[in-house]
């Protein structure tokens, strides 16, 4: 198998970082996720997450160079020589090119779900700071079954914030599924089935065309 330089796209909510975490224990690649480095800065209270915070929490986009540096960087890490998923990276044109001049993506994933039922994942997700994440409808506890930690709902998880997310996707990132399509590096899968199908479709994606 060639390098596996994956990228995942999908609407706030349709199952990325459910999908990663289980694609890259498969394939043994490293997830990077735009998300959860800019949550670690906030948590950590470092410069760039008191920035990040503010732009977050009104579901607006942390700057291009701001990304596209922390991304950059993190891929001249050795451990991403075999490859890696990108997972909320890019997520606008500007961010894409960046990508195209410093790697070469071998898939772009999109996670295909429709808006009502992102809306309905997103109103239920609960996180834990280990980072595993939990449905309610799936999940009826309030600690996480993994370490024992509370779980509690992202900021940026409140119907007014997840709104202006939804019209910044449809705006600035939907147009990188055109993108990945015209360099012949697109496939999409039904991300509506349950999580075991999506992780299965998947998989046959990656080992059919890889
Ligand atoms: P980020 O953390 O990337 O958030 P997002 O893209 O909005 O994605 P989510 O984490 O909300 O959803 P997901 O697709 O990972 O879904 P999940 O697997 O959790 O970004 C947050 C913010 O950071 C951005 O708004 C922006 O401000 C900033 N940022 C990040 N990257 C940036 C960039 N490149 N440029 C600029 N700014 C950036 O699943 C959701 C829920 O559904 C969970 O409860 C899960 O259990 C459940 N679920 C998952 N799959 C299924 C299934 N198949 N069936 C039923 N339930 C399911």
């Amino acid at each position: 198998m060639k390098k596996l330089s994956l990228v995942f796209l999908g609407a706030p909510g349709a199952g990325k970082g459910t999908q990663a975490t289980k694609i890259c224990e498969k394939y043994n690649i490293p997830h990077i996720s735009t998300g959860d480095i800019l949550r670690a800065n906030i948590k950590a209270g470092t410069p760039l997450g008191l920035q990040a915070k503010a732009i977050i929490d009104k579901g607006q986009l942390v700057s291009d160079d701001i990304v596209i540096g922390l991304i950059k960087d993190r891929l001249a890490q050795d451990d991403c020589k075999k490859g890696y998923l990108l997972d909320g990276f890019p997520r606008t044109i500007d961010q894409a090119v960046a990508l195209d001049s410093f790697e070469s993506v071998s898939m772009a994933i999109n996670i295909a779900v429709n808006e009502d039922e992102v809306v309905e994942r997103i109103a239920g997700r609960r996180m834990c700071a280990c980072g595993e994440s939990y449905h309610i409808s799936t999940y009826s506890k309030d600690t996480c079954a993994k370490c024992g930690g509370k779980l509690y709902q992202r900021d940026d998880d409140k119907p007014e914030t997840v709104k202006a997310r939804l019209d910044v996707y449809n705006k600035q990132t939907a147009p990188l599924i055109d993108y990945y399509a015209a360099k012949k590096t697109l496939y999409t899968v039904d991300g509506s089935q349950s999580v075991q199908d999506v992780f299965a479709s998947i998989v046959k994606v990656i080992d059919d065309n890889n």
